[in-house]
C-alpha cells in the first residue's frame, strides 16, 4: 500500500494562517478524491494559544469560502520531523524557528516556505501575518494559502518542476 503524504503547517500563533492552510488542503485533497492518501496539520511555533479554535475573524472570513476551521491549536515539537514529510513555514521567522528545531540537518530538508508554492503571487516571499491587520488581510491570506495548497498539489505531481 502506498504510504501517505504528511504535511505540516506551521505559522506562529496556529490561529490565523497555518489552521486556514490545513482546512483548505483538506478540503481539497476531498475534492480530488485523494483524502486517504494525505495526512494534513497544523502548529504553531508560540505555544500561548494552545488549545484554542481559530481566531475569530479568519473561521468568519473562511467560511464565507465553504471551509468550516475546526483544529486546536497546538506548539509546534521535534517530534514533528518525524511525523511529516513537508513542514511548510508561512512567513521568514516561522521558517527560522523550524530551522533551530530541527533535530537534524535531513530533518531540515523537510522545511518549505509556503510563498514558494503561491504560483498567483510571485512577488510574495511570505504569508504576511493577518492578526493585527484588517478585513482585507485576512482575504489575502486565504488567496494565498489556496494558491499555495495548488501549488503543493501540484508538486507532489510533479516534484522536479517548483
Ligand atoms: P498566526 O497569527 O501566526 O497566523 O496564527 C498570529 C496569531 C497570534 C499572534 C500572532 C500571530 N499573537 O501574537 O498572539
Amino acid at each position: 500500500m502506498e504510504s501517505k503524504t504528511r504535511i505540516l503547517f506551521v505559522c506562529l500563533g496556529n490561529i490565523c494562517r497555518s489552521p486556514a492552510a490545513d482546512g483548505i488542503m483538506h478540503d481539497m485533497v476531498e475534492k480530488q478524491g485523494v483524502a486517504d492518501r494525505f495526512m494534513i496539520d497544523s502548529a504553531g511555533t508560540y505555544g500561548g494559544h494552545r488549545g484554542e479554535l481559530p481566531d475569530a475573524r479568519m473561521r468568519s472570513a473562511a467560511s464565507r469560502r465553504g471551509y468550516a476551521l475546526t483544529h486546536r491549536s497546538r506548539q509546534v515539537s521535534e517530534e514533528d520531523f518525524d511525523c511529516f514529510d513537508m513542514i511548510v513555514a508561512m512567513d521568514d521567522r516561522n521558517y527560522e524557528t523550524l530551522n533551530r528545531l530541527a533535530p537534524s540537518r535531513e530533518a531540515a530538508r523537510k522545511i518549505y516556505r509556503m510563498a514558494e508554492f503561491c504560483r498567483r503571487h510571485p512577488d510574495r516571499t511570505y504569508v504576511p501575518d493577518p492578526y493585527y491587520e484588517g478585513h482585507e488581510g485576512f482575504e489575502l491570506v486565504l488567496d494565498m494559502l489556496e494558491d499555495g495548497c495548488e501549488g503543493i498539489m501540484e508538486y507532489l505531481r510533479n516534484p522536479a518542476r517548483n
